[in-house]
């Protein structure tokens, strides 16, 4: 038998103990032994609950027994995770957990802490959901060398520009609705503003490059400049806007990575990723374009990962398999000014500028959506650096930038 600590019984956590005892028998026998939970920390009461009787407020109570090889952590937030996951680790648990902050933050040192102790550190369930997309990465298409990843990484944003396109939806009734459903995180703005896509771009970047990278390091534009006229725009050119995570590896061995609002064509596959799904492309130098799909948030998609990880913990209990990567390096990433993309402008105009925009722009392709002001001109750029484009915008007289996105195809 192998004893499970909970660390965080909430959205998650619950999940975990809920699908350990719901598969009870088939998971008993993948794992070979028996996989019970032996005591859940949170600080909060939990009357009637059918594990009231596991829980704790003191983390001791999960570090001093002995019979808790593997710990969960599904308590969000760096502090105080890291510094319970650390002391798990080097008491020699192995521990499994849903937090991207943590890796994202942390996971070069713990990766090196549960090497020394053989014991394992374990994260699936930190990008993507339910999504198995980190091991697959790291070991199944570890023949490759991978160039390029980009994804739809955060299912409560994605949910929202669905239900505001396809429903028209307000976006604090669809926000009010992601949170009911158990997808936003504890503080919204970490996925309106891209936060939470950016940790997961990183976890992503850091497996598939071998170095850490940390979030502050990262371009990252949430959604809350993008208007409705934003999505008619798109619409006008059949193409459709989507948070991105993105990440390249350049050839001077560099990464360009970021996270942005993007106008994705209709013949890009994340274009028809909806709803809470989450979906990860990554381009591999022997295989081609891989596609990895399915629930990016939610109490049980989440779980299966989690469980996922605890059972290949049980079956690795004294031997390290978790991946390594690298501290992070100085200068490994491409500043955001340099980094090139085609972009969909809209301006407001004084004045007939379309000879000046040739001039500056060259050849440009117009955008023509219905129900636009009369002065409003759309246009897409050819490919240029963000660094020359803000130079170009400048140069443009008589006409005041209203929006600004991405666009291509990936
Ligand atoms: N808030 C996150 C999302 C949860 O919406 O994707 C899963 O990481």
């Amino acid at each position: 038998m192998i004893g499970v600590g909970i660390m965080g019984y909430g959205t998650v956590g619950s999940g975990v103990a809920e699908v350990l005892s719901m598969n009870a028998a088939s998971i008993t026998q993948k794992a070979g032994c028996q996989i019970e939970v032996k005591k859940i920390l949170d600080l909060r009461d939990f009357p009637g609950d059918p594990n009231e009787g596991k829980l704790t407020k003191d983390f001791q109570d999960i570090l001093k027994d002995e019979s808790i090889q593997i710990v969960v952590e599904t308590m969000g937030g760096l502090h105080p995770a890291y510094e319970f996951v650390k002391q798990a680790l080097e008491a020699d648990k192995n521990v499994v957990t849903s937090n991207k902050l943590l890796v994202a933050e942390k996971g070069d040192e713990l990766l090196q802490i549960a090497k020394e102790h053989q014991r394992n550190f374990f994260f699936e369930a930190s990008v993507g959901g339910g999504i198995p997309i980190l091991w697959p990465l790291y070991e199944c298409l570890a023949a490759n060398e991978v160039t390029e990843i980009a994804g739809i990484l955060n299912g409560t944003t994605n949910f929202m520009l669905n239900k505001m396109i396809e429903e028209k939806m307000t976006f604090d009734d669809a926000l009010a609705l992601a949170q009911k459903l158990g997808y936003a995180e504890r503080d919204p703005s970490a996925d309106i503003d891209g936060h939470d896509a950016c940790r997961k771009i990183c976890i992503l970047a850091a497996l598939a490059f071998g170095n850490h990278i940390y979030p502050q390091d990262v371009y990252c534009e949430g959604l809350r400049n993008v208007t409705l006229e934003d999505v008619a725009t798109a619409a006008a050119m059949d193409s459709v806007i989507k948070l991105i995570g993105h990440a390249k590896k350049c050839d001077d061995g560099r990464v360009a990575i970021g996270v942005y609002p993007m106008v994705l064509k209709q013949q890009c596959l994340l274009t028809h990723v909806s709803d809470v799904f989450n979906a990860v492309q990554v381009k591999g130098n022997a295989v081609g374009d891989v596609m990895f799909y399915g629930p990016g948030a939610g109490k049980l998609p989440t779980a299966s990962a989690v469980v996922g990880d605890v059972i290949d913990a049980a079956k690795h209990v004294s031997m390290n398999k978790s991946p390594v990567w690298a501290p992070a390096k100085e200068g490994s990433i491409v500043p955001q000014e340099n980094v090139e993309s085609a972009f969909v402008l809209r301006f407001s105009c004084d004045c007939d500028v379309t000879p000046a925009v040739h001039a500056i722009f060259g050849d440009v392709q117009y955008v023509y959506r219905e129900g636009a002001p009369a002065n409003e001109l759309a246009f897409v750029t050819p490919v240029l650096s963000e660094k020359v484009l803000q130079e170009k915008i400048k140069q443009l007289a008589g006409a005041t930038l209203i929006s600004s996105l991405r666009f291509g195809t990936l």
